[in-house]
């Protein structure tokens, strides 16, 4: 499975911040936000990722990551013209994708953090599945629903029992996170897509589609598990209170590229090495340092 990151976009509730750069290149306490998404990708077991990102910013990546080596991963990129929905992931993504049966796509200004054991299975159980034809969508439990697509399930059943985008009055307060996992058929199916009266294509849309067919699985992510979205200013200083938190009790970081890199063995101990001698002095480089000595031991 490869994945996508969709980090472009308006970000017009972050104006005037993202007047210059755009929202997944601002700070979440201590590193760019595109870091989160990245490296839940990477604790799936996703080497080969497409970052897709308006014209303007896609430099700004491509300087921040580069091709990926520094992680022991493949980066690719591609330019979003203009924001006209998340689907256009999957048409931009087309080529990327090459033969590969299925796509993790998850939205660049998403956090998840805590129980990875959790994600790591999903990813596990999407690739294993037999029939390739399945898509599956996540569910988490939330006080504001209505900003979301929202998922209600039959009580008894546990089964889906409608799927809405943003409704006025939520029948659930089950949303839906920005991460999804799709079959390739999705690149049809969204060139089959018409755009909504917001004039943009839906991701619902899509998501329905499956369900129709009767090929949707939704996993409900366990309130053990933080999803912060990020886009107002609200909740970006939220997100950075909860990180900062997290790491300042732990001692470690969340979201560290280079060591997920490590302790997944993308990287050898020596690349590894290598990559922490030429991060320039800061309390960033003295905890890689620390956590390569506590591996190597
Ligand atoms: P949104 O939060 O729906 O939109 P936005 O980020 O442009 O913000 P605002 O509503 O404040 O204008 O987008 C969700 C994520 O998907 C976000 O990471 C941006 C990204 N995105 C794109 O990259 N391209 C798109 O066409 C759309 C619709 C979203």
């Amino acid at each position: 499975m490869k994945g996508i990151i969709l980090a472009g976009g308006a970000g017009s509730r972050l104006y005037p911040m993202t007047q210059v750069f755009t929202k997944q290149l601002q700070p979440i306490y201590d590193k760019p936000m595109i870091y989160y998404p990245l490296s839940l990708l990477m604790l799936g077991g996703i080497k080969d990722v497409l970052i897709i990102s308006t014209p303007t910013d896609i430099p700004a990546f491509e300087a921040l990551l580069g091709d990926g080596s520094r992680y022991g991963i493949q980066i690719s990129y591609k330019i979003q013209e203009n924001p006209s929905g998340i689907p256009e992931a999957f048409i931009l993504g087309e080529d990327f994708m090459g033969a590969e049966e299925d796509v993790a796509l998850i939205l660049g200004d998403n956090l998840f953090y805590g129980d990875f054991d959790f994600f790591r299975k999903a990813f596990k159980n999407q690739i294993d599945r037999i029939d390739g034809k399945e898509a599956r969508i996540f569910a988490y439990s939330v006080s504001d629903p209505e900003r979301y697509g929202v998922v209600e399930f039959c009580k008894k059943t546990s089964e889906i029992k409608s799927i809405e985008e943003k409704p006025i009055k939520p029948k659930s307060s089950y949303a839906i996170p920005g991460l999804y996992f799709f079959p390739r058929s999705v690149i049809n199916k969204t060139k089959n897509l018409k755009p909504s009266k917001r004039g943009e294509t839906e991701i619902t849309d899509l998501i329905n589609s499956y369900w129709n067919e009767g090929v949707l699985g939704v996993e409900r992510i366990n309130r053990g598990v933080a999803w912060l979205d990020t886009g107002t200013p609200k909740s970006l200083l939220d997100a950075s209170s909860f990180i900062g938190a997290i790491e300042e009790r732990q001692g470690l970081k969340v979201a560290c590229l280079e060591e997920i890199a490590l302790r997944m063995n993308y990287l050898s101990y020596e690349e590894f090495e290598e990559i922490v001698s030429k991060i320039p002095n800061s309390t960033y480089k003295i905890y890689l340092e620390k956590i390569g000595a506590e591996l190597k031991r």
